[in-house]
Parts: structure tokens; sequence; C-alpha cells
């Protein structure tokens, strides 16, 4: 039985060509076919065009029932990918939010014990089902406000035990929820207090007990560091990432969030598939990213969150770059993984087109993750993850109306969501 989707007022993201990841001035431009149908067969995408070209064949009812959705109005475009989160976590940090009202950084939060510390207290004396439980709630939430392939990194954990529950709890959800899901270790996120003053001997511990361990049980598809003022040093995430390349661990950084920390450059020499924050980005970095394989990742939650300087997209892409979006959904600096608000911040804050937003959070998002051969656009034989609008004039509109969710269907491998 396959799902038709008829009459969409626009079909978003469609490849006859399917790319890895949209660059500069392409970013500005989106294929998008008016007045269209889209056909779904074995959690496939098997077929896409005008409506006035359908196939008799997918309309058919009696021996081959196929079910129709009436789409009049409604815009489709491809699921979400949201390539950076840290959505596996313990409760939440409302109570620094009010002390960064107050007037406190992020950094003296951190310094005195709080942030990401903070979150790793709380983990080491949940139990893993309760964490799943928690976690499970975010799942939906995402799910529902259109994402269909979310990347979630540890880093919450801080110790070899903890750090195992939160990756077993990732793939828990990879287990038991139709998201697609990509895990990264980050065992390197913060000095855990013990460590404060022998950094080296943490990154010891992270290089020859975690990283073996999380390979040997295949629990990673990345590796990350913290690489930034007052967590890791470019030396340190060095070390790390060679350690993660030995067990075949490709890396994805937090780089260049607080300072010019040389992240950028390190990820570069060791083909990270992402850089991601880049708040902190000048001509250097800039240079040294072009006619790389590392796609530079903005999260624009987090710089709107903390109140940093916004990272410079205009530049990026004005440099003939790609950028992709991502949430980075976590308690400290952005607990919320709606996309929507990603698009709509990466147009106000980061001076992106609705065009540029759509590449970023769809083709070059699932890039960012690994998954551009079968996610992040309407292409035959990709999944069909896909969802359907509520009645809308244009794709513009999605991060023109920044507070309203928009998403009225979601269809992951082939299936609708309740
Ligand atoms: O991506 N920058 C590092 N890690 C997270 C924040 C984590 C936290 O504050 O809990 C981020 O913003
Ligand atoms: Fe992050």
């Amino acid at each position: 039985m396959g799902l038709l989707i008829k009459n969409i007022r626009c079909l978003v993201q469609t490849e006859d060509h399917p790319r890895k990841q949209i660059c500069g001035s392409e970013m500005a431009k989106l294929n998008a076919i008016p007045d269209a149908f889209l056909f779904i067969e074995d959690e496939k995408i098997k077929d896409f065009g005008i409506m006035k070209d359908i196939p008799p064949e997918y309309q058919l009812s009696g021996h081959v029932q196929h079910k129709i959705i009436d789409a009049t109005g409604r815009i489709v475009f491809p699921s979400f990918c949201d390539p950076h989160t840290h959505l596996v976590y313990a409760g939440s940090r409302e109570t620094e939010f009010t002390d960064k009202i107050k007037g406190l950084s992020y950094v003296e939060i951190a310094k005195r014990g709080g942030g990401i510390l903070n979150s790793a207290k709380l983990l080491q004396k949940t139990s893993e089902n309760e964490l799943f439980d928690q976690s499970m709630v975010r799942v939906n939430e995402i799910i529902c406000l259109g994402t269909g392939a979310v990347e979630i990194k540890s880093g919450y954990g801080l110790t070899t035990t903890d750090e195992l529950k939160i990756l077993r709890v990732i793939r828990r959800i990879k287990e038991s929820s139709p998201i697609e899901v990509k895990a990264t270790f980050l065992g390197a996120h913060a000095v855990p207090e013990e460590y404060k003053n022998d950094r080296e001997k943490y990154v010891d511990l992270v290089i020859n007990e975690m990283i073996p361990v999380v390979a040997s049980e295949e629990l990673a598809d990345y590796i990350d560091v913290f690489c930034d003022n007052g967590f890791f040093t470019a030396e340190d995430t060095e070390r790390i990432l060679m350690a993660g390349l030995k067990y075949g661990l490709t890396a994805k950084l937090h780089a260049n969030e607080l300072d010019y920390s040389g992240g950028v450059q390190i990820g570069v020499k060791y083909n990270a598939l992402s850089v991601d924050h880049l708040e902190c980005t000048g001509d250097d970095e800039i240079n040294e990213l072009k006619g790389t394989g590392t796609m530079p990742t903005l999260l624009p939650a987090s710089a709107f969150f903390l109140g940093l300087p916004d990272p410079p997209a205009r530049k990026i892409i004005d440099a003939g770059l790609p950028v992709a979006l991502a949430s980075d959904y976590n308690p400290g600096s952005a607990p919320s993984g709606n996309m929507k608000l990603i698009m709509s911040l990466g147009c106000i804050r980061l001076k992106m087109l609705p065009e540029e937003v759509i590449n970023a959070v769809t083709i070059n998002s699932a890039y960012a993750m690994g998954l551009s051969d079968t996610h992040g656009s309407i292409v035959r034989g990709k999944v069909a993850n896909v969802f359907i609008t509520k009645e809308i004039p244009s794709y513009d509109f999605m991060p023109y109306a920044f507070g309203s969710n928009l998403v009225e269907t979601v269809i992951l491998n082939g299936k609708l969501i309740d």
C-alpha cells in the first residue's frame, strides 16, 4: 500500500540530481514545485511531480488501496535534520536562567560549579530508565515540531559509567523511536570538579578509558570536544580527536563559541564532518574552511539565549561556503529543539534568506550528520520523512510566523505519526 499526498500547494526541496551540500550563492536558490503530488511506498519516496502529470495508478482504489491525503493549501517539506543536540539530560537549569538575567555570564556560572557540571551532578543521580523517559518526552516533542533526524551527544556524564549511560539511552531512542538518530561521544564537554587542577588527567581518562569502551560497544558514530576558553584547549582537542580516529570516530566539534579557540583549524586538520557554534569566526577561520568537507554549523538559539554575538553567517555564505543550522537542544544554552524557531532566528538574527535557512535545516544539516544519501530532500529513493504544514500562503511564512507551530501532519519512514 502506498501513501499519496495530493494537491500540495508547494512541495519544497525536491531534487532530480541530489546534492551533498549547497554552498555560497546557491544557498539562496530552492527547488519547489507548485500544485504538486508526492507518492510514498515501502518507507521511501517513490515519486513526485505536478498534479496534472500524476500517474492514475497512484489514485487507485479497489484491490490496491492507497491512502490518500488531500493537502490543499498546505506545503510539504522534507523533515528537518537537526545535527547538534544534547537532548539526553536530566532535569533542567532554569535557576541559572534567572542568574543570567541578574547579570552572571555563562562562564561565571560554569566556574561556580553550575552549568554543565550542575547537569552532570543531576544526571549521575538519575537512573538509565528515568533518563530515557525524560529524554523521550523531548524526542516526541521535536518529532511533532517536524524533526525527522537528530544527532544527540553525551557529555553530561563526565565519568565512564555515566557517559556510557547516556550513550545507551541514545541507543534505546534509536531502537524505539521512528526518528533517525546519530550518536556522538562528548566525554570532553567540561572538566569535572575533581580534575579542576589536573585537566590533562581527565583528558587521559577520556582517551585511555572512555573512548576504547565507547568504541568497543559501538555506542557512537562521532566524537566531539568542547574546544573553547575555560573548557578544553586546542592541544587537548587534538589529542582526543587523534585517539577517536584510531577507533574510526569522525569528529564533530564545538568550536569558537566563546573565543577564537583554534577549534576550527583543528577540526579542518582532522577532517571533522562539522565545526559547530562559530560565534568567534574571522577571515582565518573562513579561509581554513574553504575547499574542505567540514560543514560550518551554526546554532543561533544558543547565541540568542546566552546573549552572545551572533555567528557571521553572511560572511561565511558570501565566502562561498555552505552553512547548516542546528538547535543545540540542551538545558544550559538552548532549552528548545524547535527547528522552525531556528529557521526564524537564522533569518532574523543571522540575516539569512528563507531559502538559505531551508537549505541549512535540510540538505546541509543532513550532511552535517552524515545522512546526505538518505535524508534532507525530496528525492526518489530517499527515506520518506516529510511533514505537511497547516494552510499557509508560502514557504517564507514558516520562518516569518516565528511563534506559531505550523506543522500539522508528520510522516516518518512513510508512516503517519499520531
Ligand atoms: O553547545 N557549548 C557547550 N555545550 C552546550 C551547552 C551545554 C550546557 O550549558 O549545558 C552548547 O551550548
Ligand atoms: Fe552544543
